[in-house]
């Protein structure tokens, strides 16, 4: 039988139960939250689509993965373990453990980035561009114009404008671009991928400007799953091999393997430069833990290891992003604008189009998140202005042209019951959009300041 559906490539041997809340119960909780949806206790949220990151469900294996820790504060075995699927399934020889994405982020800036360099990327991330700021560098958007776009249905939005990387090094010279760094499936574009066809064409660039190119490589898989779909001549092939050739094409990369790898916590730096690995060596003493197991214990090694081999399995991925799709299209069925063509690990609804009457200094993304809240005890992350934050330099909010919420759907966790209950959320929301209202600052945060700002409602 040849099947059209997405349906899961496993089943349900363990549930965790959830508590139902009322409405007056959510009204209190998202006000003592401060209109931020980050700082609401899990326990009042009933279906949690805040992120993807450490929230996976780990597979029977991975959890028999955790009785086989060695815990050794040196050579831990799950160490070797990891570090050979790095290499098997990512082509990566050279493998440094940290607590996650951000601790990898931080000894790669440190050893990379010089005062007044440039670092080009397609699209920022909040954490990568705040650890390439602090170590002396600017951040450098080179994504194409179709990805600032919501309605675009270009089929990779990830792509680099090649256009852009050549304006910036005739400004400001090879000599201070330590590093090209793309991201796969780019999280702020709303979980776009980007082309083979483009890496290369990135790959050859940085090599005739002798640059580096790093990977943040945290949602690959999910892209190899859109090459595999959208890209010529990539039909027949694996996940597996489509997710090697992309690492391949690249000499350092940055994982938070919370995400594709199905971890609570974890992540690494890896990469093919022994002199580079020294150097990383070296620093990950300082703020990680030793090189062999960076921050980890040795049982989530052993776990992670698994969920690497697990996460590039067709039939998974496929399921992934297909319940993903299938949420999408219940909104985009509704008429709800949400980013196109539909990522491949959330869904992004366009506040900026659901709510035309509040300002973009009034936070229509954040209001938007606390309403669906308030409705239904869904849980979404505002990604818009105040995810943007403020220039390093002026000072100034950073303007983007995509305001959206975030309906991030975790991997093997949530049924398509689950997804119809939060389609008919957002609709329901969408019905009395015109009655939401903007919000403003009570405390906003310096840095990151998305995670802990606190917010009251004011009339616009
Ligand atoms: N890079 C990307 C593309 C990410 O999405 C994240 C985290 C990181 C790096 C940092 O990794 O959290 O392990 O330190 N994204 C989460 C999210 C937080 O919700 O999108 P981390």
């Amino acid at each position: 039988m040849r099947r059209h559906s997405w349906a899961e490539p496993y089943k349900i041997k363990a549930v965790e139960l959830l508590k139902m809340t009322t409405r007056e119960q959510r009204d209190a909780a998202i006000r003592e939250a401060g209109y931020n949806t980050f700082l609401l206790r899990s326990e009042d949220v009933y279906i949690d689509l805040l992120t993807d990151s450490g929230v996976g469900a780990m597979s029977d294996r991975q959890w028999a993965g955790l009785m086989r820790g060695d815990e050794a504060y040196a050579g831990s075995a799950n160490f070797y373990r990891l570090r050979d699927a790095v290499e098997e399934y990512y082509s990566y020889k050279y493998t440094v453990p940290t607590h996650q994405g951000r601790g990898a982020e931080n000894i790669l800036s440190r050893i990379l980035i010089s005062d007044g360099d440039y670092v080009p990327g397609n699209m920022y991330f909040t954490t990568t561009r705040l650890h390439q700021e602090l170590a002396g560098g600017t951040f450098v958007d080179v994504i194409v114009d179709e990805a600032h776009d919501s309605q675009s249905e270009h089929p990779f939005k990830g792509n680099v404008d090649i256009g852009k990387l050549d304006a910036l090094v005739d400004e400001v010279g090879a000599d201070s671009i330590p590093y090209v760094c793309i991201a796969t499936c780019v999280n702020m574009a709303g979980g776009q991928p980007i082309s083979l066809q483009n890496l290369r064409e990135v790959r050859a660039w940085c090599d005739e400007h002798g640059v580096r190119l790093v990977h943040d490589m945290t949602r690959v898989a999910e892209n190899a799953h859109f090459i595999q779909r959208r890209e010529q001549d990539c039909e027949d092939k694996s996940i597996r091999e489509i997710v090697y050739e992309i690492c391949a094409l690249t000499d350092v990369a940055t994982m938070s393997s919370k995400k594709d790898a199905m971890v609570n916590i974890g992540g690494f730096l890896a990469m093919n430069d022994p002199d580079l690995y020294e150097r990383a060596c070296a620093l990950v003493v300082v703020y990680e833990g030793l090189h062999t197991y960076g921050g980890m214990a040795g049982r989530d090694m052993e776990a992670l290891a698994i969920g690497i081999g697990e996460s590039v399995d067709d039939d998974h991925i496929h399921a992934r992003v297909g319940q993903v799709e299938y949420l999408g299209n219940r909104l985009r069925e509704a008429g709800i604008p949400i980013v196109l063509p539909i990522g491949g690990h959330a869904v992004f609804p366009d506040a900026r189009r659901m709510l035309p009457h509040i300002p973009q200094e009034r936070f229509p993304a954040q209001a938007l998140a606390a309403e669906l809240y308030r409705a239904s005890g869904v849980r979404a992350m505002e990604r818009g202005i105040v995810s943007a934050g403020r220039d390093a330099a002026t000072g100034e909010n950073h303007a983007p042209a995509l305001e959206l919420i975030r309906l991030t759907i975790p991997r093997r966790v949530y049924t398509q019951a689950h997804m119809d209950v939060t389609a008919e959320a957002m609709m329901d929301v969408a019905e009395r959009a015109d009655r939401i209202e903007g919000l403003r600052f009570v405390y906003e945060p310096k840095m990151l300041r998305f995670f802990q700002a606190r917010f009251e409602p004011v009339r616009s």
